[in-house]
């Protein structure tokens, strides 16, 4: 047991040996929060750590004391964990200590509310704590899991009316209480085509924080949120990271006091979110993953992404290898029919792809994006032999087969829409405002989303499908369901995320071997609570390789590589007009789930040849690139952001991928190496350069402690053009450089 109660001292430690929490009954009753961090050793009580004797706040009301679930209107003035608005209307709460449980394992949550679990109750051990308001029978069941090994704690909170009147949920977080607030906060930012930047800023008294009101967790701000030491670096100095398991509305900030200490909530966010409980009725508030690492912030990303990857992602494809696809949307856009698909997948074969994809403008009369969503029907004029007919084609040359769906939207100009007008959310009397000439269904109505699993399940099962893209387009505007009352609007947004999981359940389990893939007008959506029905998402749709650099590396603090979709496309990019070298394009890529979104048979030969060298370079690299361990490197948010480099470590250390991209060349550079990480000081190593994916550009030996302490070179003879003699390495364009090392322990 990785967990112990003392009854004497009335604490508990969460303690696997790489962290600890320490939490305590104080003397009122609640539950005060010690420590969570850095490990300590488990028998002692730290008891020290918190103020001696609480009763409750008294003369030094505000003062800062770590609790397990603040809530408003005691004299702890800073953001609340729990606000519940009793049948008064007061939101004050006395919750005390009434019992505990320490299981092995985790207990699973409700169905529809994505979470960590355990496969093996030995992964994991879990303390719940039931607290109650005795004036209003409001009861509180807190969970703290810590993963073995993992420096992760998984906060849960479920709120149950046990009293006789309606009271109402109007806000849930989860917390964490810090000592001190000498932290810089850490958010990944950004919008459409420039998604989850890295943005840091040094806490000052007040709250900072990011959020979405959107309806879904939104490409502008992430729900994974980290702290960082001045000092520390990705491998050295204390870090937290913190994700919310959710893809809703969501707030994740860090409140600062008078006293300077920091206190991190995640959780729906509060504004318009107000959810009723009926006497014996229960909310799960949504998940948090705390990770503490002394490792710097490639540690907090090395417990997140192992967490995220074995245990909330789900399903046969969640450690498998995942195919290299080819989608066709930059290639064709709407613009396709069986044959030209069918010409499409033939050469993505021939170059050794392994899934094709469909995307959009199979369905209905979609020749462009002002129709049809909703009309889940094929487009017999495209496809005159149905997905089905296309699907088994494509198998037969030896392919897997994905669809593209948006089955959370309508068009207004489509039959569902005609049918179903009231299913578009809106309100009755105001104009609905559109967005890319859509509209969005009310997943809060069961009858809508019984319609999309039957058209959308009919589909599928119509045709030998093995991947599916989920895409969503647009944000909610007028937020407003026909089908609940006045008083009940709040539960609104909720309820549409609530029931797009159940749309997903559906599908995931009446298609179980399917691969998912989400998607949100490309990385709007990247969160980790769709990791639970869907691995892999779509990072961006920004496919331009330098763009890619950022976007990749800001996803990669919260996110595992397995789960972020990379592609190959064609140039002039067409997000940034960019023109870059194909092999740098898929430089880049490899270090995701690798694919491309080009058209093939618009390819010249050579281009071609190149994709067939990457593939089978990826592909015989795939299980350390997909599943290894991610280590950044170096940053292209430090400096003037010309070099990134990041590579990836077999679990065992037997082997790596290293990678160095320099986005513009200069002249007479100064020496430089590149200082690889997690390696066996101790072992030798080949090292393999790879500057094309044709062939090597050279190889070498050398110790681990030579390639951590002093590193790689990364100027040697560099290619010169206007036909100075270059040592014979291929002229590869001086822009967009790039060197892959293949690091072999002998
Ligand atoms: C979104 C997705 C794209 C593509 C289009 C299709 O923008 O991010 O990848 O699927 O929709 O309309």
């Amino acid at each position: 047991m990785t967990i112990t109660w003392s009854a004497e001292t009335h604490e508990w430690h969460l303690a696997n040996g790489r962290t600890s929490w320490v939490l305590r009954v104080l003397e009122n009753g609640w539950i005060g929060l010690l420590h969570a961090g850095a490990p300590m050793a488990v028998g002692p009580s730290y008891r020290h750590l918190g103020p001696a004797d609480f009763a409750g706040f008294d003369n030094r009301v505000g003062e800062p004391v770590g609790f397990a679930v603040p809530v408003p209107g005691v004299g702890d003035f800073r953001v609340p964990a729990l606000v519940v608005e009793n049948p008064d209307g007061s939101t004050v709460l006395d919750l005390q200590y009434r019992s505990h449980r320490i299981v092995a394992g985790k207990p699973a949550q409700p169905a529809l509310t994505p979470a960590t679990y355990c496969d093996d109750a030995a992964e994991a051990d879990t303390l719940e704590i039931t607290l109650i308001d005795a004036l209003t029978g409001v009861t509180v069941v807190l969970g703290f899991t810590l993963f073995a090994g993992a420096t992760v704690v998984a906060r849960n909170m479920q709120i149950v009316n046990g009293g006789a009147e309606r009271v109402v949920v109007r806000g849930a977080f989860g917390t964490l209480d810090l000592p001190d607030a000498d932290w810089t906060l850490v958010t990944l930012s950004g919008t459409w085509a420039r998604e989850r930047a890295v943005y840091e800023r040094a806490l000052v008294p007040g709250r900072q924080g990011v959020g979405s009101l959107r309806g879904g967790s939104g490409a502008e701000h992430n729900p994974f949120i980290a702290l960082r030491r001045a000092a520390t670096t990705e491998d050295a100095c204390e870090a937290w990271g913190a994700a919310l398991v959710y893809s809703g509305n969501f707030l994740a900030e860090a409140d600062v006091d008078a006293f300077h200490t920091t206190r991190l909530r995640l959780g729906i966010h509060p504004d318009g979110f107000a959810w009723p409980l009926d006497p014996g009725a229960a909310f799960t508030v949504p998940e948090t993953l705390f990770a503490w690492s002394g490792e710097g912030l490639g540690g907090v990303s090395d417990a997140l992404h192992g967490i995220m990857r074995d245990r909330l992602a789900r399903g046969p494809w969640r450690n498998k290898a995942r195919p290299v696809l080819l989608n066709n949307w930059e290639g064709t856009y709407f613009n396709f029919n069986h044959e030209r698909i069918v010409e499409m997948a033939r050469a993505a074969k021939d170059m050794g792809i392994e899934l094709f994809v469909l995307d959009d403008g199979w369905f209905g009369r979609r020749d462009d994006d002002h129709r049809s969503l909703g009309d889940w029907v094929i487009d017999r004029r495209k496809l005159p032999a149905g997905v089905d007919g296309l699907a088994r084609e494509v198998k037969a040359l030896g392919l897997l087969f994905g669809l593209w769906i948006e089955p959370e939207m309508v068009n207004p100009d489509s039959d569902l829409f005609r049918a179903h007008p009231d299913w578009a959310i809106g309100i009755p009397g105001r104009k609905r405002t559109e967005s890319r000439q859509q509209l969005v269904l009310d997943m809060g109505r069961p009858e809508v989303v019984d319609y999309l699993a039957d058209s959308i399940g009919e589909v599928i099962a119509s045709a030998p499908i093995d991947y599916i893209k989920w895409d969503w387009n647009r944000f909610i505007t007028e937020p407003f369901s026909l089908v609940l009352p006045a008083d009940r609007q709040g539960e609104f947004f909720h309820r549409y995320n609530t029931g797009m999981y159940e749309l997903y359940e559906r599908l995931t389990t009446r298609f179980p071997s399917i691969l998912f893939e989400s998607c949100a007008s490309g990385g709007a959506r990247f969160d980790a609570g769709m990791l639970f029905w869907a691995p892999q998402a779509w990072t961006s749709d920004d496919t331009d390789a330098v763009e890619r650099l950022r976007i990749q590396w800001g996803t990669s603090l919260g996110y595992p590589v397995s789960s972020m979709g990379a592609h190959v496309s064609a140039v002039p990019n067409h997000q940034t007009g960019r023109l870059t070298p194909i092999d740098f394009r898929a430089a880049v890529a490899m270090f995701g789930v690798f694919g491309y979104e080009l058209d093939p048979t618009a390819m010249p030969a050579s281009d071609r040849e190149a994709v067939r060298a990457q593939v089978s370079f990826y592909v015989e690299r795939r299980e350390v690139l997909q599943y290894g361990r991610f280590l950044r490197l170096r940053s292209p948010f430090a400096g003037d952001g010309n070099e990134t480099a990041w590579m990836s470590l077999a679990p065992d250390g037997s082997r790596a991928v290293a990678a160095h991209y320099r986005v513009l060349q200069h002249p007479m550079r100064s020496r430089d190496r590149l200082r690889l990480r997690g390696l066996d000081a101790a072992a030798r190593y080949r090292v393999t350069v790879w500057r094309s994916f044709d062939a090597p550009a050279g190889s070498f030996e050398r110790g681990g402690d030579d390639l951590m302490s002093v590193g790689l070179s990364i100027e040697p003879p560099e290619p010169m053009p206007g036909g100075i003699p270059n040592d014979g390495v291929r002229f590869l364009g001086s822009d967009f450089n790039f060197r892959l090392y293949d690091v072999v322990r002998l």
